[in-house]
């Protein structure tokens, strides 16, 4: 038997500078597919009196060490465990010289140096460098890189980078060919990389804003260049954003990007050498969706901007991930947004805080953005560090203003340049710049959960005064109250907006009460009181307005997240009374009357049609219950779904007439319009394909799949088909297979559409899949497209008889020891057990418990199912 012993817990509490540090890393890269040679040399300081250097290693091969010349012996001077080697009584200052051996071919777990479809690549955040050599693997060691990189056959690998600038080239006397680099900016181990490959080149070229010229390059797959330029060009407007918005400049004189096929995350920010996921880096308009570009330009901006806002000032210690993250995604979000789509890209994330990211608070994994305790740090790169951490510094932003924000980001960035830093930093940054005291604010970065604000308002015609009682209540109850920005809107009864005197100019009040009252004076009718205007802040709001109040918000409001939220709710409540009443759901007249009106005025942004009429998911109506009614949910949005169909189905149509012309205008092929257009069709066919006897949707289906140039109306034709179990589907299915089989990031489309099917045939579909050509265990695009996918198809997961549970299982099973990362995502959908009926807590626990019985249970997993059934 297999004694697993359990992983360890860490604790915020617990830091404790470091006993030593490392001021240069001088670092030889021999590499071989299955014997790569490392030779590591470092200057070491002491900066205590602790006598013995404990050096963090994980699956290295050591051969020897050296210390200022001398070699050391093993057990005398130094001694090997599992996971560290501790080196005896050191001198104050010593050149320490360690090598050992690694094995790139076998990590499976593309975490450290691993060898995937011909190339050398490392992934080290957020603690895989320990897998390449001893060190002290911790974000707050920051030293000097130097990187040679040796190959035996230069054909092969004719690109071999590494962090910083190219210094020198040569070959050894042995006949290998190396390359050097040097990074002159200290620097964590997490950001260090390595790539060897045969890469096809895109180069261009930046001018800074001090006129200093960069050298921008793409490495991407053989035969991908076409597909590289649109990176470029993000990359090169993110530079340009990221000066004009924030001041910030780029510091080196080169930019590299490697775009990989096997990567288990989106990108990963290595100083002046980012690695991607192929997937947010190659993209053409026949083959990516509209979706798939601006998510590549999101990455690119994301990645770059980490350069100050993580690389220049780095994350002092694993618990602060959020300070970077956080702070990096609501830049990558105000520079989405500044791209033009600004009420688009707010409402789209709002959905993913709604649904993931409430979701994780209210189960057994929930953190604060920077949580207290962890067991393995990859299972803390969470929608509540990164989206929650982002809402946390938009209410920052709000609360500050963009000038005084502004001013506080220069204040983080002067105090904290070249520094490992804390949280804590930003926000005294943040207090030094604006002269305000965030202590109660503070409270977001320690306190998990959902608060849910109650709003009541009162209005005297006599006084022409409302009163607004705002109440906060937290899901966690020791939590003490949070400070929350409410921005507002007051309309008239017939939609004028209103100021009344007591109305912040910015419109935002401030709540740090458990309840507060807020006074309006000089309104001659009683108004409607719309709170949450641009979801200024990331809490639930129990609200109790009228169908006429909702209505008269869905057509005035002057914020678009408003309008959009107050359709939400009239879905949301027509849902809840289906499932309540057991019988069938009912839309207001009004909400439907307003909806014909919005597909036929030509004068409202197409984009945010599409949004009001996206309904909410199975898994975002879920979140709303504290014990889930599975089946019962999926049966409303069905009928929700159908109703909308059958009750629009002239004006769907109507719609998608006309805005086909703009949807396929070459000229205009990726402006702002054509992409409105597009997803306006899409929306449209999503719902006309449940027509199904309509002559005049089956035309339209087969008009838009044939639109061969854009994969966004194929895919979307296709999704339409497929989702609505269209007699197109397979016909379509087999088509789009033939004609992309040769293109793996396509396949995953195909993948992910079938399953997502909201029909009990999805689970013998998925597992039918996994034996398909265009499916592959090893590579996580490929497993989160078919698994990850199907793990958010709600009601098929949650099957009564437990068929979901064993297929998500048997996938996390099998990457238990291959990819433990993987697997470990594929798991959280699975953990909070505790809402849902007996039958299906008792299915879930007993997989659960199964799991844990796996002998070498990962860490990652075993950490979550501790949480999940404690
Ligand atoms: N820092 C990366 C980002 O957000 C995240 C990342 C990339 C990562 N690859 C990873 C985190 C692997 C953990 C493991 O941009
Ligand atoms: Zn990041």
């Amino acid at each position: 038997m297999t004694v697993t012993t359990a992983p360890t817990a860490r604790y915020r509490k617990d830091y404790k500078a470091p006993s030593f540090s490392i001021d240069t890393v001088d670092l030889h890269f021999y590499l071989d597919d299955t014997c790569t040679r490392v030779v590591n040399t470092m200057q070491v300081q002491k900066r205590d009196d602790e006598p013995d250097l404990v050096l963090d290693g994980e699956q290295l091969q050591l051969v020897q060490v050296t210390l200022d010349d001398r070699l050391l012996v093993a057990e005398q001077d130094y001694k090997v465990g599992r996971k560290s080697l501790t080196i005896y009584n050191v001198p104050a200052q010593f050149s320490l010289t360690i090598e050992n051996t690694i094995n790139p071919s076998a990590n499976t777990a593309l975490e450290g140096l691993y060898k995937s479809a011909g190339v050398f690549c490392s992934q080290c955040e957020a603690e895989g460098f320990r897998r390449i050599t001893y060190f002290l693997d911790r974000p707050d060691v920051l030293s000097v890189y130097t990187t040679t990189l040796y190959v035996a056959n230069k054909e092969e690998y004719p690109h071999l980078l590494s962090n910083g600038n190219k210094v020198d080239t040569g070959t050894t006397a042995e006949g290998l060919s190396w390359v050097r680099w040097h990074d002159p900016y200290p620097k964590p181990s997490y950001l260090f990389a390595v790539v060897a490959g045969d890469f096809d080149l895109l180069e261009d070229t930046y001018t800074t804003a001090e006129g200093r010229q960069v050298l921008l390059q793409f490495f991407v797959d053989k035969g991908n260049l076409n597909k590289a330029y649109f990176a470029m060009e993000a990359l090169k407007n993110s530079m340009r954003w990221d000066e004009q918005r924030f001041g910030l400049s780029y510091d080196l004189d080169i930019y590299m990007v490697v775009a990989v096929d096997f990567f288990n995350m989106g990108a990963m920010e290595n100083k002046g050498l980012n690695v991607f996921n192929s997937k947010f880096v190659l993209a053409d308009e026949a083959s990516a969706t509209d979706q798939d570009f601006i998510n590549v330009e999101a990455v690119i901006g994301h990645e770059y901007f980490h350069n100050w806002t993580g690389n220049r000032i780095t994350c002092r210690d694993w618990f602060q991930l959020s300070l970077k993250e956080g702070l990096t995604v609501f830049r990558e979000q105000e520079f989405s947004a500044d791209q033009g789509m600004r009420a688009v890209n707010r409402i789209q994330d709002v959905r993913i805080m709604r649904t993931h990211q409430f979701e994780e608070d209210a189960g057994p994994m929930a953190h604060a953005i920077r949580p207290d305790i962890v067991v393995e740090m990859n299972n803390f790169y969470t929608v509540t560090i990164y989206n929650k951490g982002a809402e946390v510094v938009r209410m920052l932003h709000t609360l500050l203003g963009e000038q005084t924000f502004q001013a506080g980001m220069r204040r983080y960035i002067a105090d904290n340049d070249g520094k490992a830093a804390t949280c804590n930093d930003f926000l005294q940054a943040m207090e030094q710049a604006s002269g305000r005291n965030l202590n109660q604010f503070k409270r977001w970065y320690s306190q998990a959960g959902t608060p849910e604000i109650s709003v009541q308002t009162d209005y005297s015609r006599r006084q022409r005064k409302l009163t607004v009682t705002i109440s906060q209540a937290s899901d966690k109850p020791a939590n003490a109250p949070f400070h929350i920005p409410i921005q507002v809107e007051l309309l008239s009864q017939q939609g004028e907006p209103l100021h009344p005197p007591e109305l912040p100019v910015n419109s935002v009040l401030e709540l740090t009460e458990p309840e507060q009252t807020f006074t309006f004076t000089g309104l001659k009718e009683a108004p409607v009181f719309a709170p949450l205007a641009n979801f200024s802040a990331p809490v639930k709001c129990n609200d109790t307005r009228s169908l006429d109040e909702l209505i008269t918000i869905t057509r005035f409001a002057q914020d678009a997240f408003l309008r959009w939220d107050a359709v939400q709710q009239l879905y949301s409540q027509a849902v809840h009374e289906a499932i309540a009443q057991g019988g069938a759901l009912t839309l207001p007249n009004a909400l439907i009357d307003g909806l014909k009106a919005s597909l036929t005025d030509g004068n409202s942004d197409p984009a945010l049609v599409a949004l009001l009429l996206q309904i909410p998911s199975e898994e975002g109506v879920a979140a709303e219950f504290k014990y889930v009614p599975v089946s019962a949910i999926h049966r409303a949005i069905t009928e929700l779904h159908e109703a909308l169909a059958r009750g629009l189905y002239t004006e769907l149509l109507q719609a998608w007439d006309m805005h086909w012309p703009q949807a396929t205008d070459k000229q205009a092929a990726f402006s702002k319009e054509a992409i409105a257009a597009r997803m306006l069709c899409n929306t449209c066919l999503g719902y006309l394909a449940a027509m199904t006897d309509s002559e005049a949707v089956h035309e339209r289906l087969q008009r838009q799949f044939a639109a061969e140039q854009s994969m966004t109306l194929v895919f979307g034709a296709l999704q339409a088909a497929v989702h609505n179990q269209h007699r197109l589907a397979e016909v379509q299915l087999a088509q789009f297979a033939n004609r992309w089989q040769h293109d793996p990031l396509v396949m995953d489309k195909w993948l992910a559409v079938q399953a997502t099917v909201r029909h009990a045939s999805s689970i013998a579909k998925v597992h039918e899949l996994t034996e398909h050509s265009a499916f592959d265990w090893s590579n996580p695009n490929r497993v989160y497209a078919l698994l990850a996918s199907f793990s958010h198809n709600f009601a098929q997961l949650h099957q009564a008889d437990g068929a979901g549970y064993a297929l998500l299982v048997s996938a996390i099973k099998r990457l238990n020891t291959a990819n433990p990362q993987v697997a470990s995502r594929l798991l959280s959908p699975l953990l909070n057990w505790r809402r849902f009926n007996d039958a299906r807590q008792g299915l879930l626990q007993q997989v659960l418990s199964d799991l844990r019985n796996m002998p070498d249970l990962a860490p990652d997993l075993f950490e979550k199912i501790e949480q999940s059934l404690r």
